[in-house]
């Protein structure tokens, strides 16, 4: 299974937050970010490290440090965790990837792709909310287009049909999500789940 849900108090604490569709957009936001930090610790577990020679003032040392490491939010709900990468990485390139849902056929329809050279980059791509998949395997396709090789999604909510579609379609692609939810429903909506996630972070309601 390439999926790993997350098992930590702040991101159920978070995600609740998410769910409630009481929350407004100002307090959903600052959760969406406040989860996104633990999807970005677990996702960069395994990043390659270089090493190298620093002086503390004590003596000489080796350190580590982590380099060319590309985040790609798919538009627009991936917005609402580029900050905390940002942060949590600073030297981190960005990419963006513009895809919008046909709403009758929920396939994918690309409008903008602004992507760096990725051959041997760190890919996180940033697509909150797996449903059909098709979407993040549309991103995947671009970012493997651009000459990536290692790439982690980073999710807030997973379905069965998007986990299944991306290990048909990218089984190399590991998967980091707070939530695996039980189904679709008939218009490709997560449930539970928590709404449209651009529409609750941009208050587009
Ligand atoms: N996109 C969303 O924002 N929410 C869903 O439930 C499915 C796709």
């Amino acid at each position: 299974m390439n999926l790993t849900v997350i098992d930590h108090p702040l991101a159920r604490h978070y995600l609740t937050i998410l769910r409630n569709k009481d929350t407004e957009p100002q307090q959903f936001r600052a959760a969406a970010k406040g989860l996104a930090y633990s999807l970005v610790m677990e996702a960069t577990k395994r990043l390659p490290l270089q090493q190298i020679e620093i002086e503390t003032p004590m003596e000489p040392t080796v350190g580590y440090a982590i380099d060319n490491v590309v985040a790609v939010p798919v538009l627009r709900a991936g917005l609402g965790m580029l900050d905390a990468v940002l942060e949590m990485i600073p030297n981190v390139k960005v990419g963006f990837a513009g895809v919008a849902r046909n709403e009758e056929t929920a396939q994918p329809q690309e409008y903008y792709a602004k992507l760096p050279d990725l051959s041997d980059a760190s890919v996180l791509i940033c697509e909150p909310m797996l449903a059909t998949g098709g979407s993040l395997s549309w991103a995947v396709d671009k970012v493997k287009g651009s000459g990536a090789k290692s790439i982690t999604a980073l999710c807030v909510v997973t379905a069965p049909d998007g986990v299944k579609k991306m290990y048909e379609d990218h089984p190399d692609v590991q998967i980091i999500a707070a939530a695996h939810d039980r189904e679709l429903n008939e218009n490709f909506y997560i449930v539970p789940g928590l709404g449209d996630m651009g529409d609750r972070l941009f208050g587009t309601l």
